[in-house]
């Protein structure tokens, strides 16, 4: 059986499950948010200690105003209103990607969350990955790596990303029956194994996530031998 360390999840499908069930696409964001927290605990019950949530990439802002307006707003109700219960259930929010582009308010807050969830024995990381894209963590990674007086192998670039200190996801999730990584974790998921869900984000359980967990660590990984 493979041991399970970090999943990560590209969150898919909410704007098709809001004009599907109620017209618009917002509301789809808000019943995703249910499968955030559903997801959430089980990765608890699981005792997997990390967990990366693709939540906005650097490619969204591409979006009309409104939308992006909703989702921040969905992040920001969240921040304030689960904080205390993610303290209590030792679980550490950690913000993957370029903060520079958020407002003072959202910044602040991302800030709050992040200094009050830091702890030293957490039961789950929680990596939000907000305003991310793979390609600009790349790029910076290499200016700052090429700035420093450190050679340029693996492990010095990976000191420059995002993800220090975090190991490579063991598996990442699809949902919302598209396949493909839409700029998520480019070097991290070099040998990370891939499952593709057709459900949509709001309707994906804990008895889907469970069957993807339980069939990846029936998996076997090769990493190059045989
Ligand atoms: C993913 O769902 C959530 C975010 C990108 C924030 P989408 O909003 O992309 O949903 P679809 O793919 O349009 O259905
Ligand atoms: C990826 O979904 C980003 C998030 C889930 C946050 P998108 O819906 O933005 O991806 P594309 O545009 O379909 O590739
Ligand atoms: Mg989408």
């Amino acid at each position: 059986m493979n041991p399970i360390t970090h999943v990560a999840i590209i969150m898919d499908g909410n704007g098709r499950w809001g004009l599907k069930y109620k017209n618009n696409r917002n509301s789809g964001h808000k019943a995703g948010l249910l499968t955030v927290e559903k997801v959430i605990k089980e990765t608890v019950k699981q005792k997997i200690k990390f967990l990366t949530l693709y939540t906005f990439s650097t490619e969204n802002w591409k979006r009309p105003v409104y939308e992006i307006n909703y989702l921040f707003q969905l992040l920001e109700n969240f921040l304030t209103k689960k904080i205390n219960l993610l303290i209590k259930n030792k679980i550490r929010l950690k913000i993957i990607g370029n903060k520079k582009a958020f407002t003072k308010k959202t910044k602040k807050l991302l800030d709050v969350a992040e200094k009050k969830t830091f702890m030293k024995d957490n039961v789950l990381q929680i990596n939000l990955a907000l305003n991310y894209g793979s390609k600009d963590e790349l790029i910076n990674a290499i200016k700052n790596l090429s700035k420093s007086k450190l050679n340029i192998n693996h492990k010095n670039l990976e000191k420059y990303l995002y993800t220090n200190k975090i190991p490579d996801p063991d598996l990442l999730i699809r949902t919302g029956n598209t396949n493909r990584l839409s700029n998520f974790l480019l070097w991290q998921i070099a040998y990370t194994d891939i499952f593709f869900v057709k459900k949509l984000w709001p309707d994906f359980n804990e008895n889907d996530y469970t069957k993807v967990l339980n069939k990846f660590r029936k998996l076997k990984r090769n990493f190059g031998q045989i």
